[in-house]
């Protein structure tokens, strides 16, 4: 059915301060270290999704990162360090972690822990857990190690808004709020982290990404996949809230609707708007001849472009029409995840 939804971005508080987009040479790093030993909020590439990133030893600096977000406060924070960070100093680590932490670790795998309560409290927003992810990006690498000290950092995104793959998606949504931007190009792998709990015997994948169950369970010999229960407080707070959503009216149809899809489209160009379809590959070249964001072929191409086009989409269409991707399993479970909560469908 053709039914679009709006979804409507807080626009910026005023422009008061200059926002600098910088590679991360010696100047961007020390000028990242002072703002954050200053108690202010830095961006910085990652090798998923752009982080906006504050001391998570510093109170204020967090407080500062949900504000800017408008994240709500239940919603905890994934701490990043360098590859050299001794964790041990932050949280307790079953024997089980060592083995995922040589296997995937610099990389997209956000491993949660029971916690030494070293960190802000507002990190993890009172839980007695912690969060911690080493990024592989040479950038966010060389942040971590310029400031030395553990970085609380969410998506550098609005709160609900898609999440942003590139400097300039960090600058729409806080030009004029934050000091820097540490660029360092597109962000390759595309989708968010994996979220792993590892408080308990077996892990459990709380958010899905590029480090899949099946890889997990591979290293360890088993994974389990966290199921919100409704009416119980999720685990993973971030997962019960809408998600990367872009700001135009959308439309969505599942597998097998195309017909549907390609009625809708007519609908809105014979209202005088400029529909845009969002689709894989295969959909694409059935769409041939009309307006088309196509996201490719393999799943890994489709976490690398998921997020770039839905922001693409809500720039130029009036109506953006989802249609659901074929394939499913592994690196699928969470590009599907990411494109079905975009258009406000649970997964
Ligand atoms: O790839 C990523 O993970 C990016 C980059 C910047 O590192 N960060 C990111 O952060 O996606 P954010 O805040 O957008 O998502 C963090 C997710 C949320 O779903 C949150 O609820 C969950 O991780 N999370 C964080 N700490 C947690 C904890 N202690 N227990 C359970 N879930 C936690
Ligand atoms: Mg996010």
């Amino acid at each position: 059915m053709c039914s679009p939804t709006r979804t409507t971005i807080r626009g910026s508080r005023g422009n008061a301060m200059k926002t600098q987009i910088m590679p991360a040479d010696e100047r961007a790093l020390r000028y990242a270290g002072e703002l954050i030993a200053a108690g202010e909020v830095v961006a910085f590439h990652t090798e998923t999704v752009y982080g906006l990133g504050a001391d998570a030893a510093n109170d204020e600096a967090v407080k500062k990162v949900f504000a800017l977000k408008g994240r709500p406060a239940d919603n905890p924070l994934i701490v990043h360090v360098h590859p050299d960070y001794d964790i041990s100093q932050l949280v307790e680590t079953p024997a089980y972690t060592q083995i995922l932490r040589e296997r995937f670790l610099p990389g997209p795998l956000t491993m949660v822990y029971p916690s030494k309560g070293r960190v802000s409290p507002y990190v993890s927003c009172g839980l007695d857990t912690l969060s911690l992810r080493v990024p592989s990006s040479p950038v966010a690498q060389a942040f971590l190690r310029a400031v030395d000290r553990p970085i609380a950092a969410p998506s550098a995104n609005r709160s609900k808004h898609v999440s942003p793959v590139t400097a300039q998606h960090v600058a729409d949504d806080f030009s004029g709020e934050i000091p820097l931007i540490l660029d360092g190009g597109a962000s390759r792998g595309g989708i968010e982290s994996t979220v792993l709990d590892c408080t308990g015997s077996v892990p459990q994948i709380l958010r899905a990404g590029l480090v899949t169950r099946e890889m997990i369970a591979a290293a360890v010999g088993d994974c389990g996949v966290y199921r919100a229960v409704r009416g119980e407080k999720p685990k993973s707070p971030g997962m019960a809230y809408k998600h990367y959503a872009p700001s135009c009216r959308t439309a969505f149809f599942a597998r097998g609707e195309e017909d549907a899809a390609r009625r809708c489209y007519g609908s809105e160009e014979g209202r005088g708007g400029t529909p845009y379809l969002l689709c894989d590959h295969a959909a694409a070249q059935r769409f041939a001849g009309l307006r088309v964001l196509d996201l490719g072929d393999s799943p890994e191409e489709m976490a690398a472009k998921l997020y770039a086009l839905l922001r693409e989409g809500e720039r130029r269409a009036t109506l953006l029409i989802a249609v659901e991707p074929h394939l499913t399993g592994g690196v699928m479970d969470g590009v599907r995840n990411r494109f079905m909560r975009a258009f406000g469908r649970e997964t």
